[in-house]
């Protein structure tokens, strides 16, 4: 089940008596962290309010194909691309031979041809209904076509008959609408990644900072997003776009960015790829500095430790499986073997930022893996999202064998 963690699940509802199950099918299937927008065929509304389902899936329902407001809102083109799974449920004898046919003469019926999604059908008819030969043609050319079928189930039926044409409860139908989804390396792990640069207040209008981009942290969370984790990224202030599917946090200074991760935990991984400041002014004044004469040219700043976020989580009772990066302009893999030990890491990434085309606010990187034995694993250079998606790879196997 957490496969269907994060995943986007267009529901249909067909004009059945089932329909009153679909309420408890989208109840089911975002506790299993899926995300759910409902659509509505005319009959289905005759067996259940749009308000219910509103209120269930959290979103406006979707009735109507002509319906400018709703269109405006999200078209039926956008859903259709939005879905990564369409499920019909109750898909009545009507709506399976109008899907066999083609016809897109409501929105439903539009949005499974214009999705690139799995459609999934739950038949829910009377059991005379389901084995005519009519009804069995068409179950055959959708099947054919690649639409799953998820029942029907066998049993009593609201007119009173016995036999098969029951739509599948709920909780089978969630567990069905899963089966779609194949299991990431990283499924149902949750991963803290931290990102991008600290921002450490000097007065109202400066402050210390340093070249992170936060492109490196944002790649490593597209890649565990896409390897199927649960991913929180906590970042300093950069200008990039929050990756699909991806909880971010923002924060300024290294203090923001510990309780923010505190805030996270637990979690199952951690990785900081941000480049927090080591150090803060003591005080920030209140007002911007001016020139003073008495002290010359220089000024003079006194600075204090900023807490080190690693290392307190790694100091932790519920410790995650740490992971570190190394940015260093010498003895690379002497300094980042340092860190490691020091900050009780399991992996550190030493990533040398003396090379301009790579590290800081390049667009590739080039990165060595050192582990508690001191091996070393070397990542040639790569764009940043290539070099994630094989960290990703990497830490989770080493993860699985720890
Ligand atoms: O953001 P980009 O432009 O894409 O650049 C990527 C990067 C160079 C910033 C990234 O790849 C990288 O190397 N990040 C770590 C930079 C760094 O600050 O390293 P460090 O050696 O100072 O710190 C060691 C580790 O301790 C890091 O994992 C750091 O996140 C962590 N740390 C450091 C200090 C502190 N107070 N708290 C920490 O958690």
């Amino acid at each position: 089940m957490q496969r269907l963690y994060r995943k986007r699940i267009v529901l249909g509802v067909g004009g059945g008596i089932a329909a009153y199950k679909s309420a408890e099918l989208v109840r089911r299937l975002r506790d299993h962290g899926a995300e759910v927008r409902v659509v509505m065929t005319q009959g289905g509304r005759e067996f259940i309010t749009p308000l219910t389902l509103q209120a269930l899936s959290g979103h406006p329902v979707h009735l109507d194909l002509l319906d400018p407001a709703a269109e405006a809102a999200m078209g039926h083109i956008e859903l259709a691309r939005w879905a990564d799974l369409v499920l019909i449920a109750p898909a009545t004898a009507d709506l399976m031979a109008r899907l066999a046919q083609g016809v897109a003469d409501d929105l439903l019926t539009t949005l499974v041809l214009a999705t690139n999604a799995p459609v999934a059908l739950a038949p829910a008819m009377n059991q005379a209904m389901w084995a005519d030969p009519a009804t069995q043609a068409n179950r055959e050319l959708l099947l054919a076509r690649g639409i799953r079928l998820f029942g029907p189930g066998s049993g009593s039926q609201a007119c009173g008959d016995i036999g098969m044409g029951r739509m599948l409860e709920a909780e089978e139908l969630a567990r069905a609408a899963a089966d779609c989804f194949e299991t990431g390396l990283l499924t149902g792990k949750h991963l803290l990644i931290t990102a991008g640069p600290t921002q450490e207040n000097i007065d109202p209008v400066r402050y210390i900072t340093n070249h992170s981009s936060g492109k490196m942290g944002f790649a490593l969370a597209e890649a565990a997003a896409e390897a199927g984790a649960r991913v929180t990224l906590v970042t300093g202030p950069v200008f990039l776009p929050t990756p699909d599917r991806v909880q971010r946090i923002d924060v300024v200074s290294a203090r923001d960015m510990l309780a923010a991760c505190e805030a996270a935990m637990p979690c199952d991984i951690l990785i900081a790829a941000a480049a927090v400041a080591d150090y803060r002014p003591e005080v920030v004044a209140p007002h911007k500095l001016k020139k003073d004469p008495s002290t010359g040219d220089g000024l003079l700043l006194q600075m204090v430790r900023n807490p080190d976020i690693l290392a307190t989580l790694a100091g932790r009772a519920d410790r995650p499986f740490c992971v570190g990066f190394a940015a260093e302009t010498e003895n690379l893999l002497e300094y980042a073997a340092r860190k490691l030990r020091d900050k009780n890491l399991d992996l550190i990434v030493a990533n040398d930022v003396a090379n301009p085309s790579i590290g800081f606010n390049s667009e590739d990187n080039a990165v060595s893996v050192i582990d508690r034995q001191q091996h070393e694993t070397r990542f040639g250079q790569a764009s940043k999202g290539h070099i994630a998606r094989a960290l990703v790879a990497f830490i989770a196997e080493r993860y699985k064998e720890s």
